[in-house]
């Protein structure tokens, strides 16, 4: 049975059960944080914004802003145990505002069917270079040889749309019968080895003899390169890769057991899927400097790094192969984040069966997806406000939504809630609390405002001709 009471002895249970242990917990959000995000991402718009500068911003952002943001995700899914629309306006009520907070939840369904409708297009790419690393298409290819297959393989987008097709149908299928056992184990299994190859990689690039190059890229901040919508980048890519900002963790919450502790969960999950990323960085950039490549490249990056240091390594036919199968595993245990707010809203609002909502919506967003499969082909140039129609959805999501909706879910957290109710999903008012609900009062929506301010009202004043 469902119950209303929040408090006292009576706390709420959700309908789908619950973790069978904090570790669950911690796999299952930092499968969905470790992925395309942190490996292909991240490495791009670090360089496409010049570095240094970008990376210290993007490192503040996810520790005063990231961290705060997830842990208030977590507290209001645990408290409202429902799909993050449902539980925006059950919480809205009880906490004396107003249901109509369920509309933060609506923009977050809405923001992870647009973020992987563009995801699992990358997702096939990734899928589509298991295939070529395992034939050996890259084997002692020069660095214009990698570009080109990438240039030619993103160019014919009957070819990506396959891929992009194989990739929902997948998706559907696992989250069709929910999430399973099996899942678990894949992640039990992928960000351990994901870690090991990445430092496999990180050995190659230290020899690349350009790592010194790849180490004061990242980490020297040259101040006078970084705008605000660089900054507003840094921000945007703090959430997506956390994956806060759209109730997929609202809704992970929800299955969180009472008694495990949110700031030590979120502790664990930024530290992870933080390393995993500056790894990745790490190994990219000496790879671009040694051969050449350009830092600001542009969504292709990876795509023609990794290829070229696999295809020079002893038996890198085989690590290449390994290597683009756990991306694709971390792309999959995310894509299954991006859509549970979309199944578990459609399953409680529709009475629709797991399988049904999954269809559905999957139908969905491998339609949406195929104005990001043409925009590396036939709409290339087919460009407006941000760019082409990817550029356009990654923009709205990663820099609009996702901060808009951490901001709102952090002001419902820090003003809107009583400092009884989050003070007891913290496990009470001591100095961990007492810092939570600082930053998540003061520190976490002022900086989200300044920079969603900055960067976009220029923008704005430009489209209306001001
Ligand atoms: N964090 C994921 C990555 O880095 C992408 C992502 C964004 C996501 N929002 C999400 C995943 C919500 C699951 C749920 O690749």
């Amino acid at each position: 049975m469902l119950s209303n009471q929040a408090n006292g002895e009576g706390k709420r249970t959700s309908l789908h059960g619950h973790w069978s242990s904090r570790m669950a917990f911690i796999l299952a959000v930092t499968g969905s944080a470790v992925g395309l995000g942190n490996i292909w991402k991240f490495p791009y718009i670090a360089g496409q914004n010049g570095g240094g500068a970008f990376v210290l911003v993007y490192l503040i952002c996810v520790v005063a802003i990231g961290m705060p943001v997830m842990m208030s995700e977590i507290l209001i899914g645990r408290r409202g145990r429902r799909n993050p629309v449902a539980t925006m306006a059950l919480l809205g009520e009880e906490e004396g505002s107003s249901r109509q907070w369920l509309w933060v939840g609506g923009m977050g369904v809405l923001a992870g069917i647009l973020i992987l409708s563009y995801y699992s297009v990358v997702a096939g790419w990734v899928l589509a270079y298991v295939a070529k690393s395992a034939t050996g298409e890259f084997a002692g290819a020069s660095a214009e040889e990698v570009s080109s297959i990438f240039a030619n393989f993103t160019g014919n987008w009957k070819a990506v749309a396959l891929a992009h097709t194989i990739f929902m149908g997948t998706t559907v299928l696992v989250v069709a019968r929910g999430v399973e056992r099996g899942l678990e184990q894949a992640v039990r299994f992928m960000v351990p080895a994901l870690l090991v190859l990445m430092l496999v990689l990180l050995g190659y690039a230290i020899n690349s003899g350009h790592f010194a190059e790849g180490l004061a890229f990242m980490f020297t901040p040259e101040w006078d390169k970084l705008s605000w919508d660089s900054v507003l980048a840094a921000l945007g890519q703090a959430f997506f890769t956390l994956s806060i900002g759209m109730g997929a963790i609202m809704a992970y919450g929800a299955y969180l057991p009472e008694e495990t502790s949110i700031t030590g969960a979120s502790a664990a999950v930024v530290a992870a899927d933080t390393g995993i990323a500056i790894l990745a960085g790490l190994v990219i950039f000496p790879l671009v400097f040694a051969n050449g490549l350009n830092p600001g490249g542009g969504p292709g990056l990876v795509f023609e790094t990794l290829p070229l240091a696999f295809g020079q390594m002893a038996g890198g036919a085989l690590f290449a192969t390994v290597f683009f199968v756990l991306l694709s595993f971390a792309a999959w245990t995310s894509a299954l984040g991006l859509v549970e707010p979309a199944v578990a809203w459609v399953v409680e609002h529709f009475y629709k069966s797991r399988a049904q909502a999954a269809v559905i919506i999957g139908a969905i967003i491998w339609a949406i997806g195929f104005g990001s499969v043409l925009s590396f082909s036939v709409l290339k140039d087919f460009k407006f406000l941000a760019g082409n129609v990817y550029e356009n959805i990654d923009y709205l999501t990663s820099n609009i939504m996702l901060p808009l909706g951490g901001l709102l879910i952090t002001v419902f957290a820090g003003w809107v809630m009583c400092r009884n109710s989050t003070a007891d999903e913290l496990g009470g008012a001591g100095f961990t609390f007492k810092a939570w609900r600082l930053l998540a009062r003061f520190i976490t929506p002022i900086g989200i405002l300044i920079v969603l301010i900055n960067a976009v009202w220029p923008v704005i004043k430009a489209a209306i001709g001001f």
